[in-house]
């Protein structure tokens, strides 16, 4: 039952506003547990296209995905993901799966899985959760509610960082229409749309450093442990 999974960091925000790095170090210096949500959706999809699964059946989507041998591990600080033999770690970061994910993420079928998946893990131990709805849906009893937002220009510039120092080219025009793009899809959808918990903290990250941010998050779970 969700409402008995409590000892729950459960972190939503936009696209770039850094919930996975900072939620992974987070729960590093805290000993608890980190569920990256988003690797999930990934997953499914690269699963779904693997399979030739119809993108737009919902029904089909809903079967895939429940079919999926998913498994998560933290190797070395690295989260592997695989789909039985297959090693998707990196392949469900490109931009393809990125584009496509639109077909899965408001499906409920799809989302009822995951979430399934997703309270299973929270159960198991104290958790970082982060997502898009982990708040809202996921987690509504979580224990620590966090909000994690920084400005477009602001995550548009990260984002940038990270690509060149991946020796991407980086239009820095097209980063900002991709991440508004997403924040719009992301909060306009029927199911499950991206927004802040009427009980979560609101941290805004645009003005603070990487160890900042995860110091707040630190200092948020200390305090109201
Ligand atoms: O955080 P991310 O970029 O890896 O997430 C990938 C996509 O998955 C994103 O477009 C929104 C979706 N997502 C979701 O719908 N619900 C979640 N809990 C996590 C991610």
């Amino acid at each position: 039952m969700c409402t008995e999974i409590t000892e729950i960091v459960a972190i939503d925000g936009p696209a770039g506003a850094g919930k996975s790095s900072v939620g992974r170090c987070a729960a590093q210096r805290l000993g608890f547990a980190f569920l990256d949500t988003g690797a999930m959706y990934r997953a499914a999809t690269w699963w779904a296209i693997h399979n030739s699964a119809d993108l737009d059946d919902p029904e089909a989507l809903a079967d895939v995905t429940a079919r999926m041998p998913l498994d998560m591990t933290d190797e070395d600080g690295t989260l592997r993901i695989r789909a039985g033999e297959h090693d998707i770690t990196s392949a469900i970061r490109t931009p393809e799966i990125t584009r496509q994910i639109y077909k899965l993420d408001h499906v409920p079928g799809v989302r009822a899985h995951l979430v399934e998946l997703q309270r299973a893990f929270g159960a198991r131990k104290p958790t970082v959760a982060e997502g898009r709805d982990m708040g809202t849906v996921v987690f509504p009893k979580a224990k620590w509610k966090i909000y994690l937002d920084a400005s477009v220009e602001e995550r548009v510039r990260r984002r940038a960082t990270q690509l060149a120092a991946n020796g991407a080219e980086v239009d820095t025009a097209a980063l900002k229409r991709e991440i508004e793009e997403r924040d719009h899809k992301n909060m306009t959808r029927a199911v499950s749309p991206l927004r802040r918990a009427s009980d979560a903290r609101l941290l805004d990250t645009s003005n603070l450093t990487f160890d900042e941010v995860v110091g707040a998050i630190v200092n948020i779970v200390q305090e109201e442990a």
